[in-house]
Parts: C-alpha cells; sequence; structure tokens
C-alpha cells in the first residue's frame, strides 16, 4: 500500500522544490543580484525604494503565525487508509465500502506545552486523521485516551488556562502547580483521567506506540437511514509503550518528533487497527438505566465486554512530510468535517467542538483556510458553493454566479437518507446536570487501582501525585484532592497522605465545588 501523496492541484511543484536551475529573484519575480545587496546612498543611510530588502524584512516579521490554543506541540506524516471488512450494514459513507482506500495525513500532539515544548510532558496525546475520501475530508480529532477532563464545555477553556503558564509568576504547573490541583480538586469528574495522566499511562513513548480514541459519541447511518451510536479506536499495531518520570528526563525535547520522523524514514512505517464500538439508540437508554452510564459523557467509557470492538480497516504512515510549515503547522482538522453517513451526537462537549475548530482555524489560519493545498478536499467532482472573496481567495469560482442562478444552475446532490429518520435523537436525562458528579463516577478510576495496577505502578503513581502536588501552595486544595482520592480508594489516600503530610478531607460528601453539583451530598446545592 503506497499512495503517494498528490496534496492537491499545483502544489505539487512547490512540494518537491529544489534549488538547482532556480534564478533569485524579488518576491514579484525579478532577477535580483544577491540577497545581501542593499541600496544605500554611499556611506549613508538606507533607501525606501530597496523593495528587495523591504519585502524581504517585512515577510520575515510576518513567519509567524499564532500557534494552536491547545495542541501547539505536533507531529506529522501522510500515509493511507484501506477498509478491510465493509461496514455498510451500519454505514454509508463511501470510504467503508470493502477494500477503499484513501490517503491521509496525521497530526500527533501533546497538549498543554507551546509550539516548542517538551515532546514527554506528562500529558494526554492528541491523534487527529484527516481522511481524504472521494465524499469530502473527513477529520477524526482524538486523544490517545478514551476519557476526558470534563463533561461540560463551559469548563474547557478554564481547564486548559489551569495547564497554562500562571498569569502572574508565568509558570507552568511543572514549577507551581497550585492552579493545576485547585482547578482539579472542584471538578472532581476529572478524576478518571488523571488516574491514567498521574499513573503509568501518563507519558506514551513517542507516538508510534500509542492507541487513539475518538472519546465522543457519534452516528453512524445506512443507505435506509437507520443509526447507531458509535465510538471510534484506533489501535497501535505496534502496541503500546510508555517511559517513567525519571526516563523522561533524559530525552530529547523533540523526541517523538525524532521517533517518527526516523522511522518512517527508515521504512518502518507503523500502523493502526480501526475499530468501532456501536450501540443502538434503545440500548444506549437501557445502559443508562441499569449502570448510569450516558453515551453523551465523556469522562465514561462504555464497557468492551457489552459492546466490542468491531474491526473495519487500518492505515499506516508511510511518508514523511516535505515541508512542515506547509504540511503539519497549517493543517486544519476539525470534529466537524465530516463526510454523509458520519454524523455528531447530542454529546455538548463535541457540539462545542463542532462550533470551535473552524472558529480558530480561520483565526489561525485565515478565511479561506480550506483552500490550502493540505486542506483541500481531492473529491472526483467539481466542487460549487457560495463561499467567495475573503483573504487569500486562491480559488473563486470563476465567472459562476455566486448565488443559486436558474439561468446557469448548478447540481444538486439527491440526499441520500431521510432526515426526520437520522435527526431523532434519544436525550437522556443525565446531561440535565452536566456536572453533577455521582458515586459512578469512581467506579472505573477504582478498577484501575484495585484490578488493572500492580503494587510497582501503584507506588509510582502515588509517587506522580505527591511530587507533582509538592510546590503547591495551598493546603486546603491538597486536602480536597485527597478526598476526592478517597472517593476512589481509601488506600490511595492514606498513601498520598503519608507521601504529603497532609491529612485530606474523608470524601466528598459535604464538599461544595465551584460550579459541580455533588451529587454525592443528600440536598447538596451549587
Ligand atoms: C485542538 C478546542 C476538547 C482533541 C484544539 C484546538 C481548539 C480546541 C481551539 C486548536 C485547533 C487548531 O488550532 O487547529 C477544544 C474545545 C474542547 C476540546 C473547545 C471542548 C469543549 C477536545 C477533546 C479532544 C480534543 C475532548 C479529544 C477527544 C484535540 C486535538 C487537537 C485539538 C487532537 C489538535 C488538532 C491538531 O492536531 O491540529 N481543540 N477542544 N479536544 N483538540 Fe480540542
Amino acid at each position: 500500500m503506497a499512495i503517494q501523496q498528490d496534496l492537491a492541484r499545483e502544489y505539487s511543484e512547490d512540494r518537491n522544490a529544489k534549488s538547482q536551475d532556480t534564478v533569485y529573484t524579488t518576491s514579484n519575480g525579478a532577477p535580483y543580484p544577491h540577497p545581501y545587496e542593499t541600496q544605500r546612498a554611499g556611506n549613508g543611510p538606507l533607501l525606501l525604494q530597496d523593495f528587495h530588502l523591504i519585502d524581504l524584512l517585512s515577510h520575515f516579521d510576518r513567519e509567524r503565525i499564532p500557534e494552536r490554543v491547545v495542541h501547539a506541540k505536533g507531529s506529522g506524516a501522510h500515509g493511507v487508509y484501506k477498509t478491510t471488512e465493509s461496514l455498510e450494514d451500519l454505514c454509508m459513507a463511501d470510504i467503508f465500502k470493502e477494500g477503499k482506500e484513501c490517503p491521509i495525513t496525521i497530526r500527533f500532539s501533546t497538549v498543554g506545552g507551546e509550539a516548542g515544548s517538551h515532546d514527554c510532558a506528562r500529558d494526554p496525546r492528541g491523534f487527529s486523521v484527516k481522511f481524504r475520501t472521494e465524499e469530502g475530508n473527513w477529520d477524526m480529532v482524538a486523544n490517545n485516551t478514551p476519557v476526558f477532563f470534563l463533561r461540560d464545555p463551559a469548563k474547557f477553556p478554564h481547564f486548559i488556562h489551569t495547564q497554562k503558564r500562571n498569569p502572574q509568576n508565568n509558570l507552568t504547573h511543572a514549577d507551581d502547580s497550585t492552579i493545576f490541583w485547585d482547578y482539579l480538586s472542584q471538578n472532581p469528574e476529572s478524576i478518571h483521567q488523571v488516574m491514567i495522566l498521574m499513573g503509568d499511562r501518563g507519558i506514551p513513548d513517542g507516538f508510534r506506540f500509542m492507541h487513539g480514541y475518538s472519546g465522543h459519541t457519534f452516528k453512524l447511518i445506512n443507505k435506509d437511514g437507520e443509526w447507531v451510536y458509535a465510538q471510534m479506536h484506533m489501535k497501535s499495531k505496534q502496541g503500546t509503550k510508555f517511559i517513567t518520570q525519571a526516563d523522561s528526563a533524559s530525552k530529547s525535547p523533540d523526541y517523538a518528533q525524532k521517533d517518527l520522523y526516523e522511522a518512517i524514514e527508515r521504512g518502518d512505517h507503523p500502523g493502526w487497527d480501526v475499530s468501532f464500538q456501536t450501540i443502538k439508540a434503545k440500548e444506549a437508554e437501557e445502559l443508562w438505566e441499569k449502570q448510569k452510564i450516558n453515551i453523551f459523557d465523556l469522562t465514561h467509557v462504555w464497557p468492551q465486554k457489552q459492546f466490542p470492538l468491531r474491526k473495519v480497516g487500518e492505515f499506516f504512515l508511510n511518508e514523511n512530510v516535505q515541508n512542515y510549515f506547509a504540511e503539519i503547522e497549517q493543517i486544519a482538522f476539525s470534529p466537524s468535517h465530516l463526510v454523509p453517513g458520519i454524523e455528531p451526537s447530542a454529546d455538548p462537549v463535541l457540539q462545542s467542538r463542532l462550533f470551535s475548530y473552524p472558529d480558530t482555524h480561520r483565526h489561525r489560519v485565515g478565511t479561506n483556510y480550506q483552500q490550502l493545498p493540505v486542506n483541500q478536499p481531492r473529491v472526483p467532482y467539481k466542487m460549487a458553493n457560495f463561499q467567495r472573496n475573503g483573504s487569500m481567495a486562491f480559488y473563486n469560482q470563476g465567472a459562476r454566479p455566486n448565488y443559486i442562478s436558474s439561468i446557469e444552475p448548478i447540481s444538486f446532490r439527491e440526499r441520500s437518507v431521510d432526515l426526520d429518520k437520522t435527526h431523532k435523537q434519544f436525550i437522556g436525562d443525565a446531561i440535565t446536570f452536566l456536572s453533577e458528579i455521582r458515586p459512578e463516577d469512581f467506579n472505573a478510576p477504582r478498577a484501575l487501582w484495585e484490578k488493572v495496577w500492580d503494587e510497582d505502578a501503584k507506588e509510582r503513581f502515588i509517587g506522580n501525585v505527591s511530587g507533582h502536588m509538592a510546590n503547591c501552595t495551598e493546603k486546603e486544595i491538597i486536602k480536597r484532592q485527597i478526598g476526592i482520592f478517597r472517593e476512589v480508594s481509601e488506600d490511595i489516600a492514606s498513601r498520598l497522605e503519608k507521601a504529603t503530610g497532609v491529612k485530606g478531607y474523608p470524601g466528598i460528601a459535604g464538599l461544595q465545588f465551584n460550579g459541580t453539583h455533588n451529587g454525592m451530598t443528600k440536598d447538596a446545592s451549587l
């Protein structure tokens, strides 16, 4: 399987640019004798007429675009996806017909750090895939963990601010962990993700040895208009590998970038299996009624025993980028870039993300970000719409009318399924209180502690948490967080009390959280 990327239209020549047979020019194409030939009045000041110098400096002044507000540090490569087992019974997307292939681009990332930050941070990893299907680009913007810190989208900017630099001392939580634990100790629904983050799976060994999870629930719709809820899993064919806190200190800041690049260069192409968990609307209601798992709440997972993985395909990364900025920095992934047959669910965090990504792309890359070679759809039909003009409009659709014209009509593809049918959704009552803490929130973290981790893993976890808390300046915050850990297990709480020297709360009953309803306290109010 080796589809070499042909990143859209005229780009190929630029992408493969070589120095030989070229002529040095100004940006308007006029040959210029030498880059260092600055026009000057004798030994005196420079000349305003020197377009070459002014052009050079002004372009240099504008070389940076805003870095991503989250996931700023990342690495990527190109590859190919193939459907090995048809999913047509559940989904009408053309890409899920057996044997279908499409070119892909993947970007992996850390979350909290800036563009120059360390690849081995204790942080979740982003895992974004752009599938260039024949029905448009479909982006899966996933993470390496199946759960997330929150289920109320309004909390996202607050949470992220606690992962970034402190506004006063400009320190990150590696040196000043107060705001980090302040947020978490007020928002106990984060506990499952916190356990993963602080445990042995908190620092993946590069990007090749980690899985990817949609985390969110999506909807798959077949050609008869029937639909199921689905979560996507991308399982590394290399298996998983993680590094310890101690190991991470010895790695270079670009460890994961180097590892991925070099593996692809030597022909060791990393691959992932693509599978789905699916669940019918009726089963989703039962899952809520019986097990209190809401499929629109990404702080919880669907038990794999009840909802097994169904493999549909696989992908490999087989080509490094030629130009990092053009092909990775400018790539724009969004959970709202979907194709017919794949729809969002009512998950409130997903719903908010559908808006947030294209919004940030218009700011970070520009209004016409979809026209850039790496983002351009590669569809077999001629695209037409009424998006015209704006900054840097390269493909402005010629003389064609910019309204629905009866004189020169464009064609519309018939709707494949009845919208009425597919838009009817299960709206469980679990999300009326997006931030209510319930006993079920502690089940999965408790299973990690009691059933999954061995004694050494537990010790490393206690070391990671207490070490990180060491520079948290507020005792009250540590007391609260230990109270939250006590709901997971008395054992964790007492070990943390020993390691930190702080006596934690006996549990969360009686605690009030700033904006989170405590469903474990009778008559608790906000
Ligand atoms: C990147 C917003 C939750 C995965 C981003 C970016 C924004 C954002 C603004 C920068 C995009 C860019 O500049 O191109 C949000 C909001 C969230 C949220 C508002 C919740 C309300 C999540 C969740 C996941 C996730 C739950 C995973 C399941 C990612 C990934 C990237 C990213 C992988 C990097 C994309 C890339 O490689 O270009 N997010 N996010 N985010 N987000 Fe989120």
